[in-house]
């Protein structure tokens, strides 16, 4: 029984770290219902501007993509980037007329390898996707690089005390004290203010870094 515990749990978490194949679109749709509003506040903490060039990082569903469209006027950019092939090849269907448009740019990547030139972003978020980092530094370094000065990145992670509760955090999912997380971003030279979200289903930190 355990061992179907154990499998189970290990689907679980896998999927929300690289979701995949015909459990992927579930994950997709659960993703994107579950975290709305952990997503939407990051939108508002990043203030996209108008015709500004902004980046969701590890969109999985993609509703971050949705929020960020909404809040660029014409002439600014997402960009949508995300290390799994079938939730980019999802995007892909779903935002076609953006695609097509040139608002929205689907790149594959990683926090640790983003596919963009020094100082090319004004603002960005990358909500629940820390925890699959081996290198949480590495990733910070790469922020503080692709943003422009003034930009900001808001990282939005959950509470790492609920996080531990939930049963299949210990089968992959790297879970940091939000202060290492502060600490990381710092390290990287961005400027840290902290806002937390006490909504259900999972309370969230966002931890909005600024480059000066
Ligand atoms: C739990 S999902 C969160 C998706 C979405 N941001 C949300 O909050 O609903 C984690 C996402 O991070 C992506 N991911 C995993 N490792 C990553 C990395 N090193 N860099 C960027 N994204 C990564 C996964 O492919 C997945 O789509």
């Amino acid at each position: 029984m355990s061992g179907v515990k154990d499998r189970l749990l290990t689907t679980i978490a896998d999927q929300l770290g690289n979701p995949h194949g015909v459990l992927g679109r579930g994950v997709a749709f659960v993703l994107n219902r579950g975290n709305r509003r952990a997503i939407a506040a990051a939108v508002e903490a990043a203030e996209p501007g108008d015709g500004t060039t902004v980046a969701d990082i590890g969109f999985g569903g993609g509703v971050g993509l949705t929020l960020l469209l909404d809040r660029i006027a014409p002439g600014g950019v997402v960009h949508g980037v995300e290390p799994s092939p079938d939730m980019r090849s999802r995007a892909r269907s779903v935002f076609a007329h953006e695609l097509a448009s040139g608002r929205l740019v689907l790149d594959d990547g990683s926090l640790t390898a983003l596919p963009f030139e020094d100082a090319a972003l004004d603002a960005a978020i990358t909500v629940n996707t820390i925890y699959f980092l081996d290198d949480l530094p590495a990733a910070c370094a790469e922020l503080a690089r692709v943003l422009k000065p003034g930009g900001a990145v808001v990282v939005g992670i959950g509470d790492p005390e609920a996080m531990a509760k939930m049963p299949f955090t210990p089968y992959g999912f790297t879970l940091r004290p939000v202060d290492e997380v502060v600490a990381a971003l710092t390290a990287a030279g961005l400027t840290v203010t902290q806002r937390s979200l006490p909504n259900p289903p999972i309370p969230h930190h966002l931890l909005i870094a600024r480059k000066s």
